[in-house]
């Protein structure tokens, strides 16, 4: 039995989690779960946006999922996702895309997976104002050692399941330095893996790429910002936010998560597409070793998908979150 920290979050959090967890027991996956919340829920309740019980739950678990958590607007409120990928140094921004039968897409043949850099770059949080030359400063620190760490996960992570190529998508004909560390990792990277192909491109030509054909990638990794702009981009791709997983891995820690909002336009009304979370969660299964159980919901999720009517409305159906969850679940014996 795992132990799970669970993060239902804001918004239409709680309503994707239980989907996610009604599944997980009809399946009879082999996790228990210890539900800490954080985020607008806990703030209003206690004044705190990320509770010590959490953390104490994460360093003890060391493996998570997360739903989608509201960062209250204004002064002094520093964004809870980033604040916990730097905190226990989530280098790895893992995010799959892969055109689905039943999700509408301009395309298909896609199945790329990107390794976002999660803890430097424009997210190092050094900024420095100059009030009287009205100058700001925004750094994209980047180090050789955690250049090396995330384009090393690439490679490995291509290894490990079968992959061909990697590509580093960078700006090295202008962001010299940063771009240069990035270049030499990967190269450093690629003697270690030598039946892995490496190729890399310019973030411009890069996204005219991705749109124009994105069939042609298999496994990305670029830096922070890039990866942010990038992941969203192959979102676009493959059905939108609603559909694709995401996770934050470090050595020591895995945190799994959708990677849409919270969504409150449509909280609490049974709206809400719980694919991404539960794809989320099918990532998490795979880092805990229990890939039987990953696939037999996999394929349920999928036999479901073709069947628009039994999906939410976003993918063109009428059901609820719930009805969903339970189509999926009729499907797991089939
Ligand atoms: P959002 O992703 O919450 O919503 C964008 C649009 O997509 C909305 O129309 C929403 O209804 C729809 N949508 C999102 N997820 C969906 C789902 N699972 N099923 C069906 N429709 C879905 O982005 P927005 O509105 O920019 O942000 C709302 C809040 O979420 C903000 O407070 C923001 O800070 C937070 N946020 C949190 C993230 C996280 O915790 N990982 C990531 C992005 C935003
Ligand atoms: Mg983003």
């Amino acid at each position: 039995m795992h132990l799970i920290t669970l993060i239902p979050g804001d918004g239409i959090g709680p309503e994707i989690t239980k989907a996610v967890t009604d599944i997980f027991a009809a399946a009879q996956v082999p996790v228990q779960w210890e539900e800490q919340n954080a985020g607008q829920t806990t703030f209003d309740q206690s004044g705190e946006l990320i509770p010590q019980a959490l953390l104490t739950s994460l360093e003890k678990n060391r493996v998570a999922l997360k739903g989608p958590i509201t960062t209250p607007v204004g002064k002094g409120f520093r964004s809870i996702n980033v604040t916990l990928r730097q905190k226990y140094d989530l280098y790895q921004n893992v995010r799959p895309s892969k055109t689905t039968e039943g999700i509408k897409t301009r395309y298909e043949g896609i199945d790329l997976v990107l390794f976002r850099e999660n803890t430097e770059g424009l997210y190092s949080g050094l900024e420095v104002w100059d009030e009287r030359l009205g100058i700001a400063d925004s750094i994209a620190r980047i180090t050789v050692a955690g250049a090396r760490k995330i384009c090393r996960a690439a490679f490995a992570y291509a290894a490990k399941h079968g992959r061909k190529k990697v590509t580093l998508a960078h700006k090295a004909n202008i962001i010299k330095m940063a771009g240069t560390i990035m270049l030499n990792a990967c190269k450093e990277a690629a003697t270690e893996f030598p039946q892995i192909v490496f190729e890399d491109k310019i973030i411009d030509n890069m996204c005219m790429q991705l749109v124009n054909k994105p069939e042609q990638f298999d496994v990305i990794v670029t830096t922070n910002l890039f990866g942010d702009l990038l992941s969203d981009l192959c979102a676009g791709l493959v059905g939108g936010l609603g559909v694709v997983a995401g996770a934050n891995i470090g050595d020591e820690m895995a945190i799994f998560e959708a990677v849409h909002g919270s969504a409150p336009d449509i909280a609490g009304q049974g709206k809400a597409n719980p694919t991404a979370l539960l794809r989320s969660a099918l990532m998490m299964l795979h880092h805990l070793g229990e890939h039987q159980y990953a696939d037999t919901i996999e394929k349920a999720l999928e036999a479901t998908l073709k069947d628009k009517e039994k999906c939410t409305g976003d993918l063109g159906g009428t059901a609820s979150t719930s009805e969903f969850a339970q189509a999926i679940i009729s499907n797991l014996s089939k």
